[in-house]
């Protein structure tokens, strides 16, 4: 096992009803803004019943953070902090509102130029205000971690930060706040959960047994849930519940202590949203699966032990189980709905050298827990698929 540091310091409040909590978990004296995406949380009654918790407390609210959260949009919410002089924010939604909450509370208090957070990956904050969370989409697991991913749509650039300032003081998970997710919305979750599993855990042994199997049990608990999500008629509090809070674990540090990394599928999955509006989970189900397919010497021993624990293959020779994994794997997001070709959305040969030019210019030029991913290779993985 590597060394590692682990600290996770965000309080979970779980379970249905538990958006009253935030009487208990939002300061008394707090001047709070509440932020969020488009109308869903004004449509299904979660932002009235999040500005009934908060009784008599000062707020208001901004709305309008988008999906893939702009840069320009979050300056405008900086304006509104500075101006109101809010002490504490509230995100009410998915990954694109906490991830633009988690920008704002760091850039309320940079001096220069924000978009310096984005440039130097965060390393520049040093302090951030206090922000909580309130999720209606299980999907990113920006809920219970330190990072964020900002798109500055005059530059076309969609990068990461994180932060150890930018950890949600609480998160509320209400499973029954996601029962009305669209179709589309709720695959992309199941997918977006199992990528950020599978770059923790699919690249080399280093002995870490608990990570490992932790990793297994939230792959095969997504593998179990997501079809019946999809399929249910009517939502299911305990699917929905499970859903959730392996989302949130699949990316709050506890897998990835110790263990090599990879995100390369999510850093060209970045530059494909970037440049052609792709939703995020679906960016990854096109990356991954050609992604693994060319890594498959590197990654050898952990594809056979996936194949194994995750997928029940043990017949056949080695080469045979692993591509008999990838194509589970690929199989699984398109059973979802996701597509998993380049093609599907409308997107040929002739696309993928600007993609590659985005990551060189973005310095993404030695990806991979190997950093053995250059643009060549990534190159390849493009165009395998196809
Ligand atoms: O904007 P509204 O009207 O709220 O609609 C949203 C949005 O259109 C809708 N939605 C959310 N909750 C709903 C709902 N609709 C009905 N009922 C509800 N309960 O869903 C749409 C998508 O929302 P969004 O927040 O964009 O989705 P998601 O949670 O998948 O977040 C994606 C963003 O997170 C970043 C992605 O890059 C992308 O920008 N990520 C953040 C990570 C992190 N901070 O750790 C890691 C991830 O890898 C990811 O990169
Ligand atoms: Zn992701």
């Amino acid at each position: 096992m590597l060394n590692f540091d682990f600290h996770n310091p965000t309080h979970i409040a779980f379970g249905e009803g538990r958006v009253a909590d935030l009487d208990r978990l939002v300061p008394a004296q707090a001047r709070v803004l509440i932020l969020v995406g488009g109308a869903s949380a004004e449509k299904n009654g979660t932002l009235a019943e999040v500005r009934q918790a908060l009784g008599a407390r000062t707020h208001a609210t901004f709305s309008g953070i988008e999906p893939n959260p702009s840069y320009e949009t979050a300056l405008r919410a900086v304006q509104q902090v500075r101006e109101g002089s809010f002490d504490f924010l509230l995100a009410v939604g998915g990954g694109s509102v906490i991830d633009a909450v988690k920008f704002i509370a760091a850039a309320v208090h940079i001096e220069g130029d924000p978009w310096s957070i984005l440039e130097k990956r965060g390393r520049n904050i040093a302090r951030a205000m206090p922000f909580g969370a309130v999720l209606t989409l299980p999907a990113t697991g920006s809920e219970m971690n330190n990072g964020s991913v900002i798109t500055h749509r005059a530059k076309g650039a969609k990068l990461p930060f994180s932060s150890a300032h930018c950890f949600p003081r609480f998160a509320v998970l209400d499973p029954t706040k996601t029962y009305t997710l669209p179709p589309q919305q709720l695959a992309n979750g199941v997918v977006d959960a199992f990528v950020h599993t599978t770059e923790q855990y699919l690249t080399y042994p280093v002995n870490a047994l608990v990570q490992d199997r932790f990793a297994e049990g939230i792959l095969q608990t997504l593998v179990e849930v997501g079809p019946r999500i999809l399929a249910a008629p009517e939502p299911v509090y305990a699917d929905r519940a499970n859903m959730m809070w392996t989302a949130t674990l699949a990316l709050n540090g506890l897998i990835g202590a110790g263990v090599p990394q990879d995100w390369a599928t999510h850093m060209i999955g970045h530059e494909l949203t970037a440049l052609h509006g792709i939703d995020h989970a679906r960016t990854l189900a096109i990356v991954l699966p050609a992604l693994l397919n060319d890594r498959r010497e590197s990654k050898r021993a952990k594809l056979l032990q996936y194949a194994e624990r995750v997928w029940g293959l043990r017949e056949g020779d080695e080469e045979a189980r692993i591509s008999a994994a990838i194509e589970r794997t690929r199989a699984f997001f398109e059973s979802l709905g996701v597509p998993t070709r380049l093609g599907a959305y409308g997107l040929g040969a002739e696309h993928v050298d600007a993609v590659v030019a985005q990551l060189e210019a973005h310095g993404m030029v030695k990806l991979g827990e190997q950093r053995d991913i250059t643009p060549e290779v990534a190159r390849r993985i493009l165009l395998a698929a196809l």
